[in-house]
């Protein structure tokens, strides 16, 4: 894409700094600003670029988003465990204040991260939030449809512990849950990383079962504190459901989390270690991988046995058919107990702060996530890296600069610039010849005319880099009629 702004004529001599504001297409705002000259001073590098306010917007962007996917999913997930794992008993109402909360608290990240979209883009800080033509091209964008969907999807998740009949109250968990989960997909990274049906479906079912493992973890912790004191056979069978519940959802959200890993990395190696996104994904696996390996030693361990424990503790006793009827001999046949009262205490309390580790893992790992899906992804940052190469020479005119687009087979742009050692701008010549060779493939030099586009600077477009491999481009300046100065530049060219 390209945007252009005439500048006024009338424009004084000097350093001016142009910037620009622009939604990208996966919906963040994108800024930067450049400086050029008027006249013929040199660029006064100094002069202010307005960055660092838009450091703070971004860290608050990033904050909303935190609050915002801590609590959906919070509230969808609380929803779903009430109206599916949940035993309806009293307690339920507990789970449910808690829900709701987290529904109010969503619907306030969403408006936080209108409000800093609105700055971002604007570029006007706080007063945006109350520029109705800002909010609604904030709006009127994918971030308007995303958050219309949270909104319904809160809503049904809402209704879904309103009401009475418990058939209903389920669906409405369900199908609330989905829209809300799902709303995350329609803004965001997965709507550019192609294939687009392979991350908008990953991130749906990976954000649905991120709900419903989040929401059931602290809906387990709120459950297991009410009761603590006595433990009771229903509450080990709540934990029972929910951790077969969890296998499934856990394996769903690693197989989804991986596709969008792919996706947003290329799957390379490098990918995952030289950019910031690849390093936020690998500590996000490392936490995720821990709380796994703790989930795991409950759902092998521990759950069976506090089931068998409870189960053994509720088990009436068994009377010996065989004894004599009367009932002052009659012996009671004690199966020998397998746990003890305080090996069971023992258990519960390890449960619990197990399930405390895990939902404490599980906000970080939201944290980070909540940075992740701002940062630029490792495959674009890796395309990107590679279409630009730029090299500056020294000559003793001072500098020469090389940038060649897109730096792969096939045809390139080259712009040359020469400039003074304190980087202003010079002619050194009229006419600039640029020659290819490929010493590895025995290609000897092409040569080609390159055509004036400003003080010292030169433009090619052409196919000559045919071939992958380290060309040798050779930039000829004329700089009179006897002589030239030639220098010389190493180009790696991809595939
Ligand atoms: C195997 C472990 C995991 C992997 C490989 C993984 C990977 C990913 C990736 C690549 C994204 C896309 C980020 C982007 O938009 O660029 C993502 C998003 C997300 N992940 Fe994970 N993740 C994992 C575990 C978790 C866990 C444990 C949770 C929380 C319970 C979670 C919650 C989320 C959420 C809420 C999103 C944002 C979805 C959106 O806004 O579109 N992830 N994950």
């Amino acid at each position: 894409t390209t945007v252009s702004v005439a500048l006024k004529p009338t424009l004084p001599d000097g350093t001016y700094v142009a910037t620009y504001r622009v939604l990208s297409g996966d919906g963040h705002p994108v800024s930067a600003s450049f400086l050029f000259g008027v006249g013929s001073g040199p660029v006064d590098k100094t002069a202010a670029t307005g960055g660092p306010a838009n450091r703070v917007w971004e860290i608050s962007g990033a904050f909303a988003r935190f609050l915002m996917y801590l609590s959906a999913l919070l509230a969808a997930g609380l929803a779903f465990f009430v109206a599916f794992i949940h035993d309806q008993d009293e307690d339920r109402w507990r789970l449910i204040g808690w829900a709701r909360i987290a529904t109010i608290t969503a619907v306030f990240g969403a408006a936080g991260i209108i409000i800093v979209q609105a700055a971002l883009l604007s570029g006007k800080s706080l007063s945006a939030a109350t520029d109705g033509g800002v909010l609604g091209d904030v709006l009127d964008s994918r971030l308007g449809w995303s958050l219309g969907v949270l909104v319904m999807g809160l809503i049904a998740v809402h209704l879904s512990t309103d009401i009475r009949n418990h058939t209903a109250s389920q669906v409405l968990a369900l199908y609330g849950g989905l829209a809300t989960a799902g709303s995350f997909a329609i803004w965001g990274h997965s709507t550019e990383l192609s294939p687009i049906w392979l991350s908008t479906a990953a991130d749906i079912v990976h954000a649905a079962a991120a709900a419903v493992w989040f929401g059931g973890i602290i809906g387990l912790l709120l459950v297991l504190r009410r009761r603590t004191d006595q433990p009771v056979a229903s509450t080990a069978q709540i934990v029972s459901r929910f951790s077969s519940a969890a296998a499934i959802t856990v394996a769903l959200l690693a197989a989804a989390g991986l596709a969008l890993s792919w996706n947003a990395t290329g799957g390379t190696v490098d990918a995952l270690i030289s950019t910031t996104y690849g390093r936020l994904l690998l500590v996000k696996v490392l936490i995720t991988a821990v709380i796994l390996a703790i989930a795991g030693y409950n759902r092998s361990r521990l759950v069976p046995a506090l089931v068998q424990g409870e189960a053994q503790q509720s088990a009436p006793a068994v009377v010996d058919a065989a004894a004599p009827a009367d009932p002052g001999t009659a012996t009671k046949d004690e199966p020998a107990p397998m746990f003890t009262d305080a090996q069971r205490a023992t258990n519960w309390g390890l449960l619990r702060r197990a399930v405390l580790i895990e939902a404490t893992a599980l906000v970080v790992v939201l944290g980070i996530t909540a940075v992740l899906v701002n940062v630029t992804p490792a495959r674009t940052v890796i395309a990107t890296r590679d279409r630009v190469v730029n090299q500056t020479q020294s000559v003793p005119t001072g500098t020469v600069n090389l940038v060649v687009v897109p730096a792969r087979v096939g045809e390139n742009t080259l712009h040359i610039q020469y400039a003074d050692a304190a980087g202003k701008p010079i002619d050194v010549a009229n006419t600039l010849t640029i020659e290819f060779s490929l010493p590895s493939a025995e290609l000897a030099a092409i040569s080609r005319q390159t055509a004036k586009a400003g003080p010292g600077h030169f433009i090619y477009t052409g196919p000559e880099l045919s071939i992958s491999g380290t060309w040798t481009v050779t930039v000829v300046a004329r700089t009179s009629d006897f002589s030239e100065q030639r220098t010389t530049f190493s180009v790696p060219i991809r595939n």
